[in-house]
């Protein structure tokens, strides 16, 4: 593990042409690992990771890659370091896909025959082994997804950064990307954005939430859970559950004939009191489930009304 982080992003802002502040004050570190950037649709991510990978200018701050700045200095440096697989990486599309693949290994410093070898261990790797040869126009909007990170990866970069790279993808290769992404995150940095709370809660050792181009809240999933949203729901199915009683250590959500819904900070202590209680006044219980809070719920928190516009 590095002494200091592989992407350092500080003070980030960025004004569009017209006025539109899309990204205000945003510091952002990356170290080996699955760094996340979650956020509602306009909230700033794109933009952030537009700037971080060189392809967008900021108009405040700095991002350094692997030490180098992005920004000022020698651009070759940093640019040797990265990969990025923007929403809609740019291919020639009248070329293969193996063609294509090369030309991305030419530009981060391979060799020809490097640039073909790597080039085909990496179709491999994404599930295209034998799309190799065929146009890039003839690929499937999913098919496509998997060669942009495929793109990203040629030259093995250090840093790998992602925007909504499972977007479009079936469920099987939602899951073997994330794999992959896992094994590639053991000895290099990848920030990746995604909308999917669930994805983020298993694939992510640091999320960054954004909301209105700042950062409202980030950490480690279990950090932010424990943050934003620490308490358990008991949910309580059956008959007579109208009048549920008052139970220490629970606040009673919601309740009518069939269903009572409890919150708590600590579900195993109070789920058999709850029970207790409520078989004391007559309820019939049929069904009782205990459902623990995700990234879900801190993104509802942190992204909903009174949201934090910052810390
Ligand atoms: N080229 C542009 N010119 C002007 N405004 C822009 C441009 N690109 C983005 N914006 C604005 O900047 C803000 C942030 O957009 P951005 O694309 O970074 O959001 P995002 O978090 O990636 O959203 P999504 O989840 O929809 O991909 C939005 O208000 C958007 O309208
Ligand atoms: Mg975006």
């Amino acid at each position: 593990m590095e002494e200091s982080p592989l992407v350092e992003a500080r003070g980030l802002r960025k004004v569009y042409p017209g006025g539109v502040v899309a990204v205000d004050g945003v510091d952002l570190e990356a170290w080996e690992g699955v760094t996340v950037l979650m956020g509602p649709n306009g909230s700033g991510k794109t933009t952030t990771l537009s700037m971080i990978a060189g392809s967008l200018k900021p108009t405040k701050g700095y991002v350094k890659v692997c030490g180098y700045d992005v920004w000022s200095g020698d651009w070759s440096k940093p640019r040797e370091c990265m990969g990025f697989a923007p929403q809609n990486m740019p291919f020639r599309e009248k070329l293969s896909v193996l063609e294509n693949l090369v030309w991305y290994g030419l530009i981060r410093g391979l060799s020809i025959g490097e640039a073909r070898r790597e080039a085909k261990k990496l179709l491999e790797a994404v599930g295209l082994p034998d799309k190799g040869k065929a146009k890039v126009a003839e690929l499937s909007g999913g098919m496509r997804r998997r060669l942009t990170i495929a793109a990203a990866l040629m030259g093995d970069p250090r840093v790998l950064i992602l925007d909504e790279p499972t977007s479009g993808l079936d469920p099987r290769g939602r899951s073997e990307f994330w794999r992959l992404v896992r094994d590639l995150s053991r000895d290099r940095a990848v920030i990746a954005s995604t909308h999917i709370p669930e994805e983020a809660e298993e694939v992510g050792d640091r999320v960054y939430i954004f909301y209105k181009g700042r950062i409202a809240a980030w950490g480690s999933p279990e950090e932010l859970i424990k943050r934003y949203a620490p308490k358990a729901r008991i949910v309580i199915q059956g008959r007579g559950l109208s009048n549920p009683p008052n139970v220490r250590g629970a606040t009673l959500v919601r309740s009518g004939d069939d269903t009572a819904i409890y919150s708590t900070m600590d579900p195993g202590e109070v789920l058999p009191r709850i029970v207790e209680a409520l078989v004391k006044v007559g309820a019939f219980i049929e069904r009782v489930e205990v459902r623990k809070p995700g990234l879900a719920e801190v993104y509802m928190t942190v992204t909903g009304s009174g949201a934090p516009s910052e810390g």
